[in-house]
């Protein structure tokens, strides 16, 4: 690539008005020619808000990036995108994950950028920049947040998300004080950072190393070392090479290296959200991923990494501290297409090289695993013909093989009040059942999926039961909860004609869920479905409704899908 070829080069080189006009605003920024002619253009893209907790340390990343452009002779530009932080976000940061890729496809599209460093990490950013970024096919490198420091209180190690679900049933079950509770408060968030579980942050920063996508071994470096400063300045330094090197995300993101990137996933023992994701972000790549691929995956990939909540005792520090995701590609190295390009120009195996584990039980070998088989395993049946999703894992064994009673609700505020409801007509042999929260009916495909155990069980010492949603759950979650039925209720799918009292069966080895209904009496049931009302009838949430797609599609939206209609091109003015 040379200095005439760059993209930015159509905005600024030509001896024509409209060029003139864009330098001569450059020059009202207070930037000479000599700064940006010439020079490859990178847009630093930062998701940062005053209400992303996450992403505290963002403005100080963006000056770390500009410092590594200026080093290698770029231009750095600040281009903010939606912060979609995972905390505050009502009803779902889910509604708002393709607005994200809209955005960043449409900022980088319409700028004279030629390379972009992504900096996200809170849930949904990460695969939304990676998405727009797919599509908008300029080098980029991703910048993961990095996770926040192990929380504490008491003497205790606190996990994000897995220890307030657990100290919240012990608080309902009458056994934490209110000066406790405010204790755990204060202590389960203690730095800039994401979730420090392999919650979904977590797993979609590692995922996104493992595609290639960031520096090597980035997503594991804590958000408050120094390192992840220095991490962001290479960053920086990096992207230039890259424009000039043309290297552009679709020679990366290939099949070999979605494969990678969902053996890598199963070996964490990722965030079930990983699915809905991975698939979007593969498909946006021209790679067809599917149910039926991660499920064989899922069964031959044995979890490795420690980590809570699926592992039992470490956090993403001791992660760090052991060697972090480098180590554990190492250690399953012979599983991986080590031969998949990455941002640094070189393979995956060259940069595996020197990698190792410095504590073995925090990322075991492949002979001593947390568990053989079973990140997660995805189910089909008359209750979910397109797919299930569950994570074997991180349930109670008991309930692998289960058949019991269906107590359906329709709504969650119904299904919240029923909870508490000491004298609840409920036996641990239940299966709990909450419709209506898919992509649709959520609607935003909410994190509502470990249901909450009913007061009842849990007074009596219950912690798990079968739990079955076409809702999402938090990566940091865990328990016996089958997630992402699809078709989902709210369009028709069979979970809408599930009644309390009907017989559910879950085969968790020969990958089963079903209801033991039968089928003259689902066509009756059928025939008296009435559609709900639509959610919205305005503005974003109405878009969102005719365009996204089901959760085993990833819930993209149709007309951003790769091959939908033809592309919109370099703009020609
Ligand atoms: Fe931001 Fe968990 S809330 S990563
Ligand atoms: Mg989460």
């Amino acid at each position: 690539m040379t200095a005439a070829e760059l993209r930015s080069a159509r905005w600024f080189a030509p001896d024509d008005l409209r060029s003139f006009g864009h330098r001569s605003r450059m020059m009202q920024l207070g930037y000479s020619e000599e700064e940006f002619l010439g020079r490859p253009i990178v847009g630093i893209l930062s998701t940062w808000s005053e209400l992303n907790s996450c992403h505290g340390h963002f403005p100080e990343r963006v000056e770390n990036v500009r410092r590594g452009v200026l080093a290698a002779g770029g231009f750095p530009v600040e281009m903010p995108a939606l912060s979609v932080d995972e905390s505050f976000t009502k009803p779902t940061s889910m509604l708002y994950r393709n607005l994200l890729a809209m955005e960043t496809e449409e900022i980088i599209r319409s700028h004279p950028l030629d390379g972009v460093v992504l900096l996200g990490g809170c849930d949904k950013t990460t695969p939304g920049l990676v998405m727009g970024a797919i599509t908008a096919g300029v080098p980029m490198i991703f910048l993961p947040a990095g996770p926040m420091l192990r929380g504490h209180y008491a003497g205790r190690v606190l996990g994000s998300g897995s220890d307030a679900w657990k100290y919240w049933d012990e608080r309902r079950a009458g056994n934490v004080t209110d000066e406790e509770w405010l204790g755990i408060q204060g202590g389960i968030a203690r730095s800039v950072g994401t979730c420090m579980t392999m919650g979904t942050a977590s797993t979609m920063t590692a995922i996104t190393d493992a595609l290639g996508l960031t520096l090597p071994g980035a997503s594991s470096i804590p958000a408050a070392d120094s390192g992840h400063q220095r991490m962001a300045a290479e960053c920086g330094r990096r992207i230039v090479d890259m424009v000039w090197e043309d290297l552009r995300p679709e020679a990366i993101i290939t099949e070999a290296a979605v494969q990678n990137a969902a053996k890598v996933a199963m070996a964490t023992g990722c965030s079930t959200n990983a699915v809905v994701h991975l698939i979007a972000m593969a498909r946006r790549a021209g790679v067809d991923l599917t149910l039926d691929h991660l499920d064989a995956l899922g069964r031959t990939t044995p979890l490795i990494a420690n980590v809570r909540p699926a592992g039992k005792d470490y956090l993403m520090e001791d992660f760090f501290y052991a060697g972090g995701l480098r180590a554990l590609m190492k250690q399953m190295e012979a599983m991986l297409d080590t031969s998949a390009l990455t941002v640094t120009g070189k393979t995956l195996g060259d940069n595996l090289e020197g990698a190792r584990v410095y504590d073995d039980d925090v990322i075991r070998p492949l002979s001593n695993p947390v568990y053989a088989e079973g990140s997660l395993a995805l189910l089909r049946g008359n209750l979910c013909p397109d797919g299930a999703v569950i994570k074997p894992a991180a349930c109670d064994p008991k309930f692998h093989v289960h058949e019991g009673p269906a107590l359906v609700f329709d709504s969650y505020p119904e299904m919240k009040k029923a909870v508490e409801d000491e004298n609840l007509d409920v036996t641990p042999d239940h299966v709990m059942v909450l419709r209506n929260a898919g992509p649709l009916g959520g609607p935003g495909f909410p994190e509502w999926g470990m249901l909450p155990i009913p007061k009842a069980l849990i007074r009596k010492g219950h912690r798990d039961m079968l739990r079955i949603s076409d809702a999402r759950m938090s990566g940091t979650s865990y328990g016996a909860c089958v997630l992402h039925v699809a078709p989902e209720s709210y369009v028709g799918g069979p979970l809408a004609l599930l009644r309390t009292g009907d017989k559910v069966r879950l085969d968790l080895p020969n990958r089963r869920l079903d209801m033991l209904v039968d089928a003259a009496e689902l066509e009756r049931r059928r025939a008296a479905w009435t559609p709900p009302q639509p959610r919205y009838e305005r503005g974003w949430g109405y878009m969102f409704s005719r365009h996204v797609t089901q959760a085993d599609k990833g819930c993209d939206f149709d007309f951003l899908e790769r091959g939908f209609g033809r592309a919109a091109g370099e703009p020609d003015i």
